[in-house]
């Protein structure tokens, strides 16, 4: 599916004194089986803007198009909508409130009007995706470990079989180790379920290494929408806003500047920066390149 906003904006107490503009004239598409990163620093409008892609909150102006239809419109079924566009809230693992687990993950389908054995099938099949074994079904979720937790509220979402699944913040609070197990689980989804990703974050290491598209958003607006490279050859720009461009991003940038040229792509980790230095440093067409001083 695809979810298309045109001329979004979002204005918390538009009576108050100082109204929150919270969205500016934000113009999107999200979907088709893409894994989009979508960056900002705190209070840029990421939550504001996720939680408007299922439906949660209305578009103080603008619409919101699921394939096409306004999701505002009369008798659109919104709670349909917020199964096939599954969110994942930041600390999700605040919401899990069963006795336990198995019980937790088919709150979702339950409330989706499924059959016990069908959402127990479906919750099942869910906790197996994110790597939760059997033993622990019977558990209290408030026994589980912070990295468990979080991956049983990732579960609850799955279970519901989204198309498209947003995460907001997954991996805030963890420590570096669960924050790779969650950001691979999350890659790992969208490869084998075909499942289109919205991986929301603030640091730009976080989404480089998997999204095929990053969204950065600054004051409410929808800064830049591009291919991870266009994004990030854009680093001055970014640090303005409060933004670091992956190391390694920065590295190949400050070396093309001192004069080496012959990248054509970006590198997220040591091993593959070094390939590229290497590689660029023994390119005829990057010599060639040098002496001709077309860098
Ligand atoms: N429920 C709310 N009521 C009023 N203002 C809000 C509310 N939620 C967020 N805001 C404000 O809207 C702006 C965007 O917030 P948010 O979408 O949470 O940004 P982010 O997720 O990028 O940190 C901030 O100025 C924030 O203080
Ligand atoms: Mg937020």
């Amino acid at each position: 599916m695809l979810l298309r906003f045109d001329h979004v904006n979002c204005i918390y107490d538009p009576d108050a004194s100082e109204p929150v503009h919270a969205l500016t004239d934000v113009s999107l598409s999200v979907g088709g089986g893409e894994f989009v990163g979508l960056i900002g620093h705190t209070g840029s409008g990421k939550s504001t803007l996720v939680q408007h892609m299922n439906g949660l909150l209305r578009p103080t102006s603008g619409t919101v198009f699921a394939d096409d239809t306004d999701i505002w419109s009369d008798r659109y079924d919104r709670k349909a909508l917020r199964a096939r566009v599954g969110l994942v809230f930041q600390y999700p693992e605040h919401q899990l409130f069963e006795t336990d687990v198995l019980a937790d993950v088919c709150f979702g389908p339950r409330n989706l009007g499924r059959s016990r054995e069908d959402a127990e099938r479906d919750a099942k099949e869910a906790l197996s995706m994110v790597g939760i074994e059997e033993a622990l079904f019977s558990q209290s979720p408030f026994d589980l470990s912070g990295g468990q937790k979080r991956r049983v509220a990732i579960a609850g979402v799955l279970a519901m079989h989204p198309e498209i699944l947003i995460l907001d913040e997954p991996t805030a609070g963890l420590d570096p180790r669960r924050r790779e197990e969650i950001l691979s689980l999350i890659s790992e989804l969208h490869e084998t379920q075909h499942i289109s990703i919205v991986l929301v974050s603030h640091s730009m290491e976080d989404v480089a290494r998997y999204a095929d598209r990053i969204l950065v958003m600054d004051n409410g607006k929808v800064l830049y929408d591009d291919p991870p490279a266009a994004v990030f050859a854009r680093h001055r720009e970014l640090a303005a806003i409060g933004l670091r461009a992956p190391e390694a991003a920065l590295l190949l940038s400050e070396l093309s500047e001192a004069g080496l040229s012959g990248f054509d792509t970006y590198a997220v980790s040591a091993e593959d920066t070094a390939k590229e230095i290497l590689q660029a440093m023994h390119s005829p067409q990057g010599v060639a390149a040098d002496r001709e001083g077309a860098v």
